[in-house]
C-alpha cells in the first residue's frame, strides 16, 4: 500500500474542488482544546496528521466525531498534562499543545517535536516568545517541560515571522491575563484562519494577515462552527501536475486570493489562467518558459511547500531556471530522485539549485522521503514517458487527502497498491 503507480505524459483535463488546508486545520484543531465546549470543523482534510491530531485529542479526553464533511469535537477538562506519547514527538505541529495547553493546565510535559529531512526545525522562537508570558519551559532528555502560574500578555518581537511560533503565541494569548502583542507576526493565510476561528470561539484578535497581531487576553471562550479554507498548496501541487502534462484544469472553491505569488510565477511559465470568484481555470502552455530566478519567502512571498513541486515542472522547462530556497535548509532531496529520470539539476549551493530544461523525462523507481518531495515526485510522473513506481506513498498521504483519486479524476493513469 505504500507505492503510487503513475503512467506519464497524460493532459490533466476536467476540474476539481479541493481539500481542506491541513496547515489551517492543524492548529485550528488544537485550538479546540481551549474550550470544553463543542466544536464542529467543516472541510476538515481526512489525511494522516489531521487523524494523528485527533487522536492525541482523543488521548485528552476530547470526545471527536467525525460528521459528514467535517468533524465533531467536545472539549475535556484540562488538569496537568504529560503528552508524553510517542506518536506526540513525530508531528511537528505537536509543540501547539503548548499554547493550547497551558491556559488551562500549569505544567505540560511534551516529548521534543524532532526535526525532520527537510531541516532541524528547531523551537527556540517558541520557548522564548512563551517564557516571556510567565512560563518556565525546560528540556530534560529530550522532553519539554512547561509551567507557569499564569500567563501574562507581553509585548513580543519574532525574530522570524514562525507560522508555528505565531500560532502557539495566539493560543497562550487568548488565555493569558492582559493584553499580548505579537511583533513580526507571521501573515500567512493559515494564521489568519486560526485566528478567524479563536475569534469565532469569543477571543478579541486584531491585526490578522499583518505582522503586528494583537490579542485582548482572558474573553471566555465558547465552542465555535467553522469551515477549513481550501489548501492552497494543494491547489499549486494540481497546477504544477497540469503545466507538466500540457493539459487545462478547473479548480472550485481555490483559495485565490492567498496565491497571488503562484499565479504570478505560473504566468511566467507561459500558464494562462482565467479567475473567476473562487474558480480557477488553467490553460498549460505547449512549451513551459524557464523561471530565471526565483526564492522562497514568507507570504506574501512564493511558499516554500510548492518549491519542490515547481522545480519537477521547471525540469521540462524549455531553458534554464534557479531556485532559491530560504525557509528551510535541507529542501532539495527531491533532486537525486528527479535526476535519475533524466532531469539536469545542478545544486551550486545547498540552498541554491540550477535547472536545465530537457526535452522529457522517463519514469523510474524512485522514493519519498517527506510530504512536499513526494508530491514532486509524482508532478514529476505525470510529466515523464512510461512508468513511475513512487515508493512512500505514506508521506504523501500525510498532506494530500485522495492523490490518486483527485488527479485519476483529472484523467491521469495513477493507481496506488
Ligand atoms: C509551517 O511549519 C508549516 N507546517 C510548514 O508546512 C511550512 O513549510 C512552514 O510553516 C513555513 O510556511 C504547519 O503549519 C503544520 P516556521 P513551521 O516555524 O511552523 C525556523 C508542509 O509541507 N524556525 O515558519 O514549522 C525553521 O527551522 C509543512 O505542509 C526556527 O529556527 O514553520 C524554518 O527554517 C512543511 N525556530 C523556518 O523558521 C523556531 O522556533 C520556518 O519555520 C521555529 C522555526
Amino acid at each position: 500500500m505504500d507505492k503510487i503507480y503513475v503512467h506519464g505524459r497524460i493532459p490533466l483535463r476536467g476540474q476539481l474542488t479541493l481539500q481542506g488546508s491541513k496547515n489551517a486545520a492543524l492548529p485550528i484543531l488544537a485550538a479546540t482544546l481551549l474550550t470544553e465546549e463543542t466544536c464542529v470543523i467543516h472541510n476538515c482534510p481526512k489525511i494522516v496528521d489531521v487523524h494523528q491530531m485527533l487522536h492525541l485529542l482523543g488521548r485528552l479526553g476530547c470526545e471527536i466525531r467525525w460528521e459528514n464533511d467535517g468533524v465533531r469535537i467536545t472539549g475535556r477538562t484540562c488538569e496537568g498534562e504529560s503528552m508524553l506519547y510517542p506518536e506526540v514527538g513525530q508531528m511537528r505541529c505537536s509543540i501547539l499543545f503548548l499554547g493550547a495547553l497551558l491556559g488551562s493546565s500549569k505544567r505540560v510535559e511534551l516529548p521534543y517535536p524532532g526535526g525532520c529531512v527537510i531541516g532541524k526545525r528547531p523551537v527556540d522562537i517558541h520557548i522564548d516568545a512563551l517564557s516571556k508570558m510567565n512560563v518556565d519551559i525546560s528540556c530534560k532528555d529530550d522532553t519539554l517541560i512547561a509551567q507557569t502560574k499564569g500567563m501574562i500578555g507581553e509585548r513580543i518581537f519574532l525574530p522570524f515571522p514562525s507560522v508555528g511560533a505565531t500560532e502557539n503565541l495566539m493560543l497562550a494569548a487568548v488565555k493569558a491575563l492582559g493584553k499580548t502583542q505579537i511583533e513580526g507576526a507571521a501573515r500567512e493565510p493559515e494564521v489568519v484562519a486560526l485566528g478567524q476561528f479563536l475569534k469565532a470561539m469569543g477571543a478579541r484578535i486584531r491585526g490578522l494577515g499583518s505582522s503586528t497581531i494583537e490579542i485582548e487576553g482572558g474573553m471566555p471562550l465558547h465552542g465555535a462552527e467553522f469551515v477549513v479554507p481550501a489548501d492552497r498548496i494543494v491547489a499549486g501541487t494540481y497546477m504544477l501536475a497540469c503545466m507538466s502534462t500540457g493539459g487545462n484544469i478547473l479548480l472550485n472553491e481555490a483559495p485565490i486570493e492567498d496565491m497571488g505569488s503562484f499565479f504570478h510565477v505560473i504566468r511566467e511559465m507561459g500558464g494562462s489562467l482565467q479567475i473567476e470568484q473562487q474558480q480557477v481555470y488553467l490553460q498549460a502552455p505547449k512549451e513551459i518558459s524557464p523561471v530565471l530566478y526565483l526564492k522562497t519567502e514568507v507570504h506574501p512571498g512564493f511558499p516554500t511547500d510548492l518549491q519542490s513541486p515547481l522545480l519537477s515542472t521547471l525540469c521540462l522547462a524549455k531553458g534554464e531556471s534557479c531556485i532559491q530556497e530560504n525557509i528551510f535548509e535541507q529542501r532539495f532531496h527531491v533532486v537525486p530522485w528527479l535526476t535519475q529520470m533524466g532531469a539536469k539539476i545542478e545544486l551550486l549551493t545547498p540552498n541554491l539549485a540550477r535547472v536545465i530544461g530537457v526535452e522529457m523525462l522517463k519514469g523510474a523507481q524512485v522514493k519519498a522521503s517527506e510530504l512536499r518531495g513526494g508530491a514532486a515526485l509524482v508532478v514529476a510522473a505525470l510529466g515523464a514517458k512510461g512508468e513511475t513506481v513512487i515508493e512512500g506513498k505514506k508521506f504523501i498521504d500525510r498532506g494530500y487527502a485522495n492523490i490518486c483519486k483527485d488527479l485519476r479524476d483529472l484523467g491521469a493513469r495513477i493507481y496506488s497498491v
